[in-house]
């Protein structure tokens, strides 16, 4: 008996950082929209807990306790007074919200909704978001979500970059980017949700933002590079998504975003370059 679940990548349509809080976080406002690009976990009983990778990027996940997936199943694990054994597979990125979602069918535990997201959020900021899917807003350190309407489907072209870029490090340079300056409150945009309502590509394009962009080029100069080739192969707006290193192209349709991401793999800008389409739902069991 097995239990896999699908968890979608996100892109961050607006990422406001505000200044460093006492704890180190920073508040956001994180306006994130559900991809079409997956990751896959799944989970089998086994004698102890075990993780398994896969995919190109394999090597650079830890396989031990300190996998946020195996957190995830500890975690749950915890929470029912059970024992976290279970074989873990991940295919290609780690689906942390996938792991709790995928062990509690597994383990017929029947987690309330609200503390899977509690538990998603002690995993990680963002990790709510990829139970929760379609679009939503994220306060706080963007763990707390507040779902956004969309109008549309759009079609988007996401470069990945050879290598990482560790998140800590991007929000620590952005702190010393805005060192003496005054950061404003982080706030949703009301251009970019109603672009989002409108479902019209060109006005997302027009309202998209990041302020962890500015950073994450200090950081990686080269992705200035992937941003420009995708906006010269016919990308409506480019940004990094989050804090990098991955790159998002908003594209008008779906043929021009095929058209961008062959223009992105032959640019030799980038790894490679996938399309994908916005919003779709979270975390789903297969
Ligand atoms: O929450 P998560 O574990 O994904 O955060 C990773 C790191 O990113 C944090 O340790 C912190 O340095 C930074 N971060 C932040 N403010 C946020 C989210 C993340 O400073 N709202």
């Amino acid at each position: 008996m097995s239990v896999t679940v699908r968890v979608p990548a996100k892109v961050n349509v607006q990422l406001a950082v505000g200044a460093a809080r006492p704890d180190g976080f920073h508040d956001l406002a994180n306006v994130f929209l559900a991809v079409g690009l997956y990751d896959e976990v799944t989970v089998t009983p086994a004698d102890s807990l075990r993780i398994t990778c896969s995919g190109p990027d394999a090597a650079q996940v830890p396989l031990d306790a300190s996998n946020l997936a195996a957190r995830a199943a500890s975690a749950l694990a915890a929470r029912h007074g059970i024992a976290p054994d279970v074989h873990l597979h991940i295919d290609k990125d780690i689906p942390v919200a996938g792991a709790l979602l995928a062990c509690d069918a597994l383990w017929g535990t029947g987690t309330p909704r609200e503390d899977l997201l509690a538990l998603c959020a002690e995993l990680g900021s963002d990790v709510p978001f990829s139970l929760v899917g379609g679009a939503a807003l994220g306060t706080g350190r963007g763990e707390r979500l507040t779902p956004v309407e969309v109008g549309g489907t759009f079609h988007w072209v996401f470069a990945v970059a050879d290598g990482g870029l560790s998140t800590p490090a991007v929000y620590r340079e952005f702190d010393r980017l805005t060192a003496g300056a005054r950061v404003p409150e982080p706030a949703a945009s009301d251009a970019l949700l109603d672009a989002l309502r409108s479902g019209d590509p060109k006005a997302l394009a027009a309202s998209l933002s990041n302020d962890l962009q500015a950073p994450a080029l200090a950081l990686r100069p080269s992705l200035a590079a992937t941003l420009a080739a995708g906006t010269e192969a016919g990308a409506l707006a480019a940004l990094v998504s989050g804090s990098g290193p991955t790159t998002a192209f908003l594209t008008e349709d779906a043929a021009t975003a095929g058209r961008v991401a062959a223009a992105l793999t032959a640019s030799g800008t980038c790894r490679t370059a996938r399309t994908a389409v916005s919003p779709v739902p979270g975390a789903t069991v297969l």
